[in-house]
């Protein structure tokens, strides 16, 4: 049976493309940690949609996680046709002041997870000649940010990782896109202890941001930046000099951490 997997699906983003996608008609395989939500969304949308949806609660920066995951595919005959690498966090502060446990943390799920599902769901893709896959980035991946110096290398990494690999599996009929929202209303900035600033002042919806993310795939597109606003912003940002960036956006954000000392 083909599925929908998509990661981080338990809110924000993920459950807006779980939602969009469950009334597209996909089956859906659902992962995350919190296995109470992924197993209401499961009976929700299979009920409303009906569609087969179901879930894996891991978390995927647990050793072999991404092993683990893809063996209980295999197990369950299912062939992952769409596969949305979205689960991921951020931070916000003074590198040495940060946790550096959980900055760590952010690498493998950011990015060594979204690694390995890649590498290890391509090569079905690559034999039935057909695959869509959808990994989050953000605006951030753009420019080098200071205090989320992390969280924007992560995404960096995310967007031209990307971009290669749509390459090298284009002609296999495979769409790889870089997804990269702006400031979204989801439980994202809560979890990375971010307090909202102007800076994160106009943000989109997760619906919005699932619709470009469609409308792109639909176009075949193999970057994504949604909302216009976010366009022009990063746009820019490519010919303003990163040691100009990193100055204005030090200078906006630095002082409440540099405060602190
Ligand atoms: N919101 C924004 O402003 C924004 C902007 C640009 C890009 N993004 C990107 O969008 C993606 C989705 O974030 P969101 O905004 O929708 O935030 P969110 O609501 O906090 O969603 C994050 C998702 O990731 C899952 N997750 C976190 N740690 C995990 C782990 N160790 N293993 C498995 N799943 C894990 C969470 O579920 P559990 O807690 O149940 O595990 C949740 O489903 C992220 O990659 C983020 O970087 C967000």
């Amino acid at each position: 049976m083909k599925v929908s997997l998509i990661t981080g699906a338990s809110s924000g983003i993920g459950e807006a493309f779980a939602r969009r996608l469950a009334a597209e008609g996909h089956d859906l395989l659902l992962v995350a940690r919190s296995e109470t939500k992924l197993a209401a969304l499961c009976e929700e949308l299979s009920v409303a949609e009906g569609v087969s949806a179901n879930y894996v609660a891991i978390d995927l920066t647990d050793y072999e996680a991404d092993r683990r995951l893809y063996e209980e595919t295999e197990r369950h005959g299912l062939e992952v046709d769409w596969l949305i690498n979205n689960a991921g966090f951020g931070s916000m502060g003074d590198l040495v002041e940060l946790d550096l446990e959980r900055e760590l943390e952010m690498i493998g799920l950011n990015v060594m997870a979204l690694v390995a599902l890649t590498h290890r769901y391509l090569p079905g893709m690559r034999q039935r000649k057909s695959g869509t896959i959808i990994n989050v980035s953000s605006t951030a991946s753009y420019q080098p940010v200071p205090y989320m110096a992390t969280y924007a290398a992560t995404k960096a990494f995310v967007t031209s990782f990307s971009q290669a690999i749509a390459e090298e599996n284009r002609r296999d009929g495979i769409l790889v896109q870089a997804l990269c929202p702006g400031p979204t209303e989801t439980a994202f900035f809560d979890n990375a202890k971010i307090e909202p600033t102007s800076m994160f002042k106009q943000q989109q919806t997760a619906d919005e941001v699932v619709e470009a993310a469609m409308r792109a795939v639909a176009s075949r597109k193999t970057k994504a930046i949604s909302g216009w606003m976010n366009r022009v912003v990063a746009t820019a940002s490519l010919m303003v000099p990163d040691r100009l960036i990193t100055y204005v956006v030090g200078k906006a954000i630095g002082p409440k951490f540099r405060s602190k000392k």
